[in-house]
């Protein structure tokens, strides 16, 4: 029997292919899930499509961004970086205290017309401390799933990948370790503090770089850790 992360996972903008193939896996994995999306009726016609692939018994539902956050603490951000901060700050009254944002956006140079294969420089530091900054008060943010290929997350294979999860909160750490191992392949490992985002933002644009260059779907592996720093899908099933 799996066990559930005991609440919804609400995807905002997740009728784009980063948020579609997240909720996928998830759903897959027997979560249930929230689309958010400006438009409700694209909330429901991405959550209906998801729902015909990932079977019968797939529990994901489509709504607007700001009941997204009404229904779940547990929210996750997949939206271009030109809209990230406009958005959070429109949602900020629908956002419940005590909520886990994941914040999955890089900061690419082509939200400004520039290469994809290049970052903006932030303020903040990273996409995701310019999230925290906005996020009312008593919401952990947390960086993840920077590196993983909408693209491979849309399909049927396993993921081939590691997902390293920044939060200056432990326990939002822990919480979207755990989400990142229920993707099948998928190792979660702690990379410390949000301000770490930096580094791992930066590193989407390398593999952007890579996958024009070799024309594939590249993903991160870190070797060389003790198996304690890897949080695999039959330790969170
Ligand atoms: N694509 C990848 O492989 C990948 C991998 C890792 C991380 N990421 C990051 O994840 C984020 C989403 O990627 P994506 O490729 O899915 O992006 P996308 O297709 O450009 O956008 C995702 C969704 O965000 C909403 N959106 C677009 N512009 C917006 C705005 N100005 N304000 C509010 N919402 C807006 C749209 O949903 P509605 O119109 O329905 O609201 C759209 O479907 C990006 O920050 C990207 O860097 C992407």
């Amino acid at each position: 029997m799996k066990e559930r992360v005991s609440r919804p996972i609400a995807v905002l903008g997740g009728t784009g292919p980063a948020g579609r193939g997240l909720a996928l896996r998830w759903a897959r994995a027997g979560e249930t899930v929230i689309i958010g999306s400006r438009d409700a009726a694209r909330a429901q016609q991405t959550a209906e499509a998801i729902r015909k692939r990932a079977g019968a018994d797939a529990e994901v539902s489509g709504m607007e961004n700001s009941s997204a956050c009404a229904a779940s603490d547990l929210l996750v951000l997949t939206v271009p970086f030109e809209g990230q901060a406009a958005l959070l700050k429109q949602l900020k009254p629908a956002i419940r205290v005590g909520s886990v944002l994941i914040d999955a956006t890089v900061p690419l140079a082509a939200s400004v017309g520039g290469r994809a294969s290049r970052t903006l420089g932030v303020w903040q530091g990273s996409a995701a401390q310019q999230a925290a900054e906005v996020v009312p008060k008593g919401v952990s943010v947390v960086a993840a799933f920077q590196n993983v290929s909408a693209e491979v997350l849309n399909g049927d294979e396993d993921v081939d990948g590691d997902v390293i999860v920044c939060s200056d909160d432990p326990q939002a750490t822990q919480v979207a370790m755990e989400l990142a191992a229920k993707i099948s392949r998928v190792r979660a490992i702690d990379g410390g503090k949000l301000e770490n985002a930096r580094i791992v933002e930066q590193i989407t644009a390398l593999l952007i770089g890579l996958n024009i260059r070799h024309k594939g779907h590249g993903g991160i592996r870190i070797t060389g850790l003790p198996d304690s720093a890897y949080l695999t899908k039959s330790q969170a099933d």
